[in-house]
């Protein structure tokens, strides 16, 4: 008998088959990728800038789920030694094209069973990821597994409540041309405290946590307007996890 695994019902409940048909995930022309972008610059720099004031030098970084390498590739621009998995195999050959440095090491692997020893990463990152699972208490486990004790682990994903519903998923689908239905649900959207009990379930301490929205200005309404997402659409930091939300945690043994 066949039995399915994880993520294949993962791909029944949220549309996680659109990251196949994905051959670049930097044409300006594919609008949901180029929010994605958007997103990346602020919550890229902000892995780099936490890292430097911490004065750490991460042996090795593991992105989970990295998709096509938006913040794999920045984070080997930035001289740090990167793994990024993935199930979609036309993302990781696009993330692999990507990567000026030619350092990154692109893996096909499920989060729910990560190919890596023991201890093996001293930072995991997981963006935009955990509402693409069912299971995200399981991924945490790994991810929790991988990483060294006093590893750091960076998350970013989205509240689940009616603002963040009609927002992150009705308003995406009615102005962002191209967006596929269930590229995101709600049933798979995250409370922060739900993810705090699994944070501290996994014996992680949670050191930082902050929202993020668009910003108001002229490229947010030409995108109401055009349905585009155009090349100065950006994002800022809020004090409110309305509707979506990053954070920092440590594992504490
Ligand atoms: C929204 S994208 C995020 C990509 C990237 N982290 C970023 O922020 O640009 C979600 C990614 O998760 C991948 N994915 C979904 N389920 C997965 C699983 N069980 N294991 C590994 N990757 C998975 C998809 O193929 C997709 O590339």
């Amino acid at each position: 008998m066949i039995t399915e695994t994880q993520s294949e019902t993962d791909r029944e409940i949220v549309n996680n088959a659109y990251y196949d048909t994905l051959e670049s995930w930097t044409d300006p022309n594919v609008h949901p990728v180029a929010l994605l972008r958007a997103e990346g610059l602020l919550k890229n720099q902000w892995v780099v800038d936490t890292l430097r004031a911490e004065k750490l030098s991460p042996r090795s970084i593991l992105d989970v789920g990295c998709g096509g390498g938006l913040l794999t590739n920045f984070l080997a621009q930035e001289g740090y030694q990167v793994t990024g998995i993935d199930l979609s195999e036309p993302s990781l050959a696009a993330a692999a094209k990507m990567d000026s440095t030619k350092s990154v090491v692109y893996r096909k692997a499920d989060a729910y069973d990560l190919p890596f020893n023991d201890g093996e990463f001293s930072v995991v990152t997981c963006f935009d990821f955990l509402e693409h699972v069912s299971d995200p208490n399981r991924v945490i486990q790994e991810i929790m597994r991988v990483l060294a004790p006093g590893g750091l682990f960076f998350y970013h994903t989205f509240n689940k409540n009616w603002v963040a519903h009609l927002i992150a998923i009705k308003g995406v689908e009615w102005f962002v041309k191209g967006t596929p239905s269930k590229l995101h649900v709600i049933a798979l959207f995250i409370k922060p405290k739900t993810l705090h009990k699994m944070l501290d379930a996994n014996s992680f301490a949670l050191l930082e946590e902050r929202g993020l929205r668009p910003r108001l200005g002229l490229s947010f309404i030409k995108m109401l307007f055009t349905r585009r997402i155009d090349k100065n659409f950006s994002f800022v930091w809020t004090k409110y996890k309305t509707i979506s939300y990053a954070g920092l945690a440590q594992k504490l043994r």
